[in-house]
C-alpha cells in the first residue's frame, strides 16, 4: 500500500504542473541597481549550516526513498549536491526503519556525498527511537520532521489524528543528538504556528508554502476526498517567509514551496530565508533529460543567482538581505490585514 502510494506520489509529482496557487513572489521585487560596482567573479554564494559548508544557499528538499525508483532518484540528486555543493533531505524514511529491504534507497545518499549536508526524514509524530534510526541510517546531520495536515485529510486512508505533535516535537529536540527542523510540505506556516513551534524549542524551520508542489492536488487525482477549490489551500511561500521572520525570533529559516527558479529564490533570500528549499521541479529536470541535463540547469539556476545578486549589488545571498526590496498587490494587502509592516521590509535577525 505505502510502496503504490510513493510511486503515485512521484508519477503524479512529475505529471502535474506547479500549482495552481501562487507562490506570492509575484509580488515580490528586488530593485534594479544601475551602478552595482562589483564584478560577477566577486559574487560569493557559499554559506554554512549545521556546521557543513555550502557552495550555494540551496537544499535538494525530501522527496524520495523506500521503492526500487526512488534509490536511483535519490542517487542521481545526491550526486548533484555533491557536484554543486548543496544539502539535500531524504523522503520520508519510516519504510526504511521497518523494511531493511528499503535501507539502501537512502543510504545511498550519504555513500555518494559522504562530505556533504544530509538531512534525515519522519513525521512530527514519529517516536523518539524511530528518529534516531532515520538519522543513524543516512548519519544525518539535521533531522527534518514534517506536517502534512491537508496531505492527509485529502487521502482516504490518511491520519486523522493530528493531537499531540508539538509535546512529541518538544521530546524530539530535547532528545535527538542532531538539530530538528519543523518543515511542511507545500500549506506553509503561520506566524502563530512558528511562535509555538519555537516556544517547544525549535531552531529551524521551513516554512514549505503553497504554490508549487500541491499534494492536494496529488490527492485529488488519486481519487481523494478534496477538490479544486480546496488545492487553493494554503499560505503562498512569500507569504508564509514574512510571517514568520516578522516574529523576529532566533530561528533559521529555510523557504521552500515552487522555488522553481533562481528569481524567485532570490526574493526569498533579500526577504531573509538563510536557504532555499527545492523539490518537485529538480524530478521534472531529472525526468525530462537525466544526470546531465539537470546538472545543466543547475549550472544555470546558480549562475543566474549570481547575476540577480550582482544586478542588486549584493556580494553574497547575505547581503541581498539588507538591498531594497519591494512588495505590493495580495501579498502586502494580506502582509497589512496580518499588522505586519512592509513598508520598508529587513530581516531584522
Ligand atoms: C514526490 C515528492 C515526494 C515528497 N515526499 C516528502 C517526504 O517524504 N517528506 C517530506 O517532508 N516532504 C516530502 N515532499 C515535499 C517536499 O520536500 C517539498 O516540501 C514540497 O514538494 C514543496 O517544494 P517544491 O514546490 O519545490 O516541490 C515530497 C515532494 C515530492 C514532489
Amino acid at each position: 500500500m505505502r510502496t503504490r502510494r510513493k510511486l503515485e506520489h512521484l508519477r503524479l509529482a512529475l505529471e502535474l504542473p506547479l500549482g495552481p496557487g501562487a507562490t506570492g513572489f509575484e509580488d515580490v521585487f528586488l530593485v534594479h541597481n544601475a551602478v552595482p560596482e562589483l564584478e560577477l567573479n566577486q559574487i560569493e554564494l557559499g554559506t554554512e549550516f549545521l556546521g557543513r559548508r555550502l557552495q550555494a544557499p540551496l537544499l535538494i528538499n525530501a522527496m524520495s526513498g523506500g521503492i526500487n525508483e526512488a534509490r536511483d532518484i535519490n542517487e542521481s540528486l545526491a550526486m548533484l549536491a555533491a557536484e554543486y555543493g548543496l544539502g539535500m533531505a531524504v523522503g520520508s524514511q519510516i519504510i526504511g526503519v521497518e523494511e531493511d529491504a528499503c535501507l539502501e534507497s537512502f543510504q545511498v545518499v550519504r555513500q555518494v556525498n559522504p562530505g556533504g549536508l544530509v538531512l534525515a526524514n519522519v513525521s512530527a509524530l514519529a517516536k523518539v527511537s524511530v528518529a534516531m534510526r532515520a538519522v543513524e541510517m543516512v548519519e544525518a546531520d539535521g533531522l527534518q520532521v514534517h506536517l502534512n495536515v491537508p496531505q492527509e485529510l485529502a487521502m482516504a486512508e490518511g491520519d486523522r489524528k493530528f493531537e499531540g505533535v508539538l509535546d512529541n516535537i518538544h521530546e524530539l529536540v530535547e532528545r535527538l543528538p542532531v538539530p530538528v527542523i519543523v518543515k511542511e510540505v507545500g500549506f506553509g506556516m503561520s506566524r502563530e504556528v512558528a511562535d509555538k513551534l519555537i516556544s517547544v524549542g525549535v531552531k529551524y524551520l521551513d516554512i514549505g508554502g503553497h504554490g508549487g508542489t500541491n499534494f492536494i492536488a496529488i490527492e485529488n487525482e488519486r481519487g481523494g476526498l478534496f477538490d479544486e477549490e480546496m488545492a487553493l489551500w494554503g499560505i503562498p511561500t512569500a507569504v508564509s517567509l514574512i510571517e514568520v521572520l516578522s516574529l523576529n525570533r532566533e530561528v533559521k529559516v529555510i523557504a521552500t514551496g515552487g522555488i522553481s527558479s533562481p528569481l524567485r529564490a532570490a526574493k526569498a533570500l533579500g526577504l531573509g530565508a538563510d536557504l532555499v528549499g527545492v523539490a518537485g521541479i529538480l524530478l521534472k529536470v531529472l525526468q525530462g533529460g537525466g544526470r546531465e541535463k539537470l546538472s545543466r540547469w543547475m549550472d544555470t539556476y546558480l549562475y543566474r543567482l549570481k547575476a540577480i545578486c550582482l544586478m542588486t549589488g549584493a556580494r553574497t545571498p547575505f547581503e541581498l538581505r539588507r538591498q531594497p526590496i519591494v512588495i505590493v498587490g495580495k501579498t502586502a494587502e494580506w502582509l497589512r490585514v496580518r499588522g505586519i509592516d512592509v513598508s520598508s521590509w529587513g530581516r531584522r535577525q
